[in-house]
């Protein structure tokens, strides 16, 4: 294995996946690096299968082993809304703003656990001869009751860590790194590669 193409348009991903990657001695390669252009569409019923749609679709054209992820927010009293419909929440181009005071509102009365929530990550690589595997990460926390940080982007203004005692919004990147969903199922994908380098 000497290459493989990260199926994202997003420099801030990449910069991601690159920092964590960096120590399996892979080329990483971006969409955009691969030669590229589309992105193929997200209409799987999870996380898992939008993952694994988006690395199957990307390997076919491009001939190489590519890793995909889908993420979102879950929110148990709203039925994990919103969920693998996260970008989509109340339309493409509706702001944050809108969207993270919308789910504040709606959980207007509840309180402390009644207020759990997750990050969710599904990472797929799919490989040239077929095989497909998948990884998921979550980080565990809480709607708060308004929007704190500047750091961050989506939900990360009204994802509140009891455990940290702050919001996600508030964590300097690198800390949000080393705790998020993303670098918890890309890292678990790391040795899931590693297990497998030597026969590809
Ligand atoms: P994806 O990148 O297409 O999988 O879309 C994920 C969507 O979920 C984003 O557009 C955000 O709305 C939300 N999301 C995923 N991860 C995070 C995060 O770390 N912070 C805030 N929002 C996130």
């Amino acid at each position: 294995m000497k290459k493989l193409i990260f199926a994202t348009g997003n420099e801030g991903k990449m910069k991601e996946v690159r920092m964590i990657l960096a120590d399996l001695d892979v080329e990483v390669l971006s969409l955009k690096e691969a030669g590229i252009e589309a992105e193929a569409e997200e209409n799987g019923a999870t996380f898992e299968e939008n993952a694994k749609i988006k690395a199957a679709e990307i390997m076919k054209r491009s001939g190489e082993i590519v890793l995909a992820d889908d993420s979102g927010l879950e929110v148990d009293a709203l039925n994990k809304e919103p969920g693998i419909y996260s970008a989509r929440y109340m339309g493409y181009d509706t702001s944050y703003h809108i969207k993270n005071q919308n789910l504040i509102r709606r959980l207007e009365g509840k309180t402390g656990k009644e207020r759990s929530a997750r990050f969710v990550c599904a990472i797929a690589a799919a490989f040239p001869d077929g095989r497909v595997l998948t990884t998921r990460g979550t980080m565990e926390g809480e709607i708060g009751y308004e929007e704190r940080g500047e750091n961050g982007f989506g939900y990360d203004p009204i994802f509140y860590l009891p455990e940290y005692g702050c919001y996600s919004g508030e964590l300097p990147l690198e800390v949000k790194n080393s705790l998020s969903h993303r670098g918890k199922a890309l890292r678990l994908m790391k040795e899931e590669l590693r297990k497998l380098k030597e026969e590809l």
